[in-house]
């Protein structure tokens, strides 16, 4: 074994290997769990803040060069994950099992806020996590089709009533509790009961991300629900168009005014790439988002291209980013919203940063 492989010579190499998103060392946030050294190989337990982690491969590559250094000859890395809370207070205390929520929010309606809502919440299950999916859109309840559950009830009882579960995601949508096809015309004090309810009596158990559908623009509904609904952050859906692009800045506009954080831009129908020849065509100009995120100081968390399948998927309930969805690993926009959700992932890890802690101790120094 060689000499400089002890556990205090590998946890001060792991001190010099830093979170890139966070920007802080592995031992510091505690992510280190387990040390085994057998001759020159180690065995490495490391957390993750979530498990659908962006840059696992480059923390891995880091970890590897810093131990050779020392001398190991092989290296395993484990890889396990504790998604952290990031947030507190009265609202949150609704849903206490919940760490961390995440609203889809867009301008105007159309712009594919459901798709990439639905998504985004396929995505984060897939690659692990616990994933709640709440249909805030109480006047066009779109998540039960996009989900395969239209024809689904709510079940539950003495109060309490159980998530539908589609695609590894539990959801709760207003059109669980309707029969037939009347449709929802509800007041503002009404709709505000509903989402309470949501967040108050719904089993929702322990959840990594509850995403938020909510409903579209900037009118009352869409601001008293981010005020209601304790929000980590929002993501904001635009198409390259311009007047799209008006409309995003006015949900980005009213999000300041509520005190949520804006996470970023998903620039949607980014781009057409055509089935026959596979070239990329900008049917709505393109560059749109990268334009508002320039511009507000936001980060363009995603390019989702037009793609006939996400449009086929969603109406056949069966999300393009669902392993149920064949052709998934072939397609451009499934793999665009499975990186999107990846990112997303990892800002909500920064702004749950600072409640980071535990793991293996630094060696004292
Ligand atoms: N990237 C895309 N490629 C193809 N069709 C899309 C894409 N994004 C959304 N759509 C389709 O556009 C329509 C509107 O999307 P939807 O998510 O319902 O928008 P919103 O919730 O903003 O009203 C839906 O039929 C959806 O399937
Ligand atoms: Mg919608």
């Amino acid at each position: 074994m060689p000499d400089a492989l002890t556990n205090e010579n590998i946890m001060s190499a792991l001190s010099r290997v830093k979170d890139p998103e966070i920007g802080r060392d592995l031992v510091s946030l505690g992510m280190v769990k387990e040390i085994a050294i057998d001759g020159s190989t180690v065995d490495l337990t490391v957390e993750l803040t979530t498990p659908a982690c962006p840059l696992k491969a480059k923390i891995e590559s880091e970890i590897v060069d810093e131990l050779a250094a020392l001398g190991a000859a092989a290296v395993r890395v484990d890889w396990a994950s504790n998604v952290k809370r990031s947030f507190g207070g009265p609202a949150a205390d609704l849903i206490p099992g919940v760490r961390n929520t995440i609203a889809v929010a867009s301008g105007k309606g159309g712009v594919g806020k459901t798709t990439v809502a639905v998504n985004l919440a396929v995505s984060l299950a897939r690659d692990g996590a616990r994933v709640g999916l709440l249909d805030a859109d109480i006047t066009g309840p779109n998540v039960p089709l996009m989900m395969g559950t239209e024809g689904a009830h709510v079940t539950g009882a003495a109060g309490r009533v159980n998530p539908v579960i589609s695609h590894g995601v539990q959801m709760m949508s207003i059109q669980y509790f309707l029969t037939g096809d009347a449709p929802v015309i509800w007041r503002g004090p009404l709709i505000h009961s509903a989402i309470q309810q949501f967040l108050r009596d719904v089993e929702w158990g322990e959840l990594d991300y509850l995403v938020v559908d909510l409903p579209p623009g900037t009118g009352d509904a869409a601001l008293s629900l981010s005020q209601l609904i304790p929000l980590t952050g929002a993501v904001v859906v635009t198409t390259p168009q311009e007047v799209s692009l008006t409309d995003a800045r006015k949900a980005i506009a009213m999000f300041n005014k509520v005190n949520v954080r804006t996470l970023g831009v998903v620039e949607n129908m980014s781009g057409f790439i055509c089935p026959n020849c596979r070239e990329e065509h900008d049917i709505f100009g393109s560059g749109g988002g990268e334009k508002i995120a320039r511009e507000l100081e936001l980060e363009v968390l995603g390019r989702v291209p037009l793609e006939p399948g996400v449009r086929t998927g969603g109406d056949a309930g069966v999300p393009i980013t669902s392993t149920q969805y064949p052709g998934s690993e072939d397609s451009a926009a499934a793999t665009a919203l499975r990186g999107l959700a990846r990112t997303v992932a990892g800002r909500v890890s920064v702004v749950a940063a600072p409640f980071a802690g535990g793991g293996l101790a630094a060696a004292a120094s």
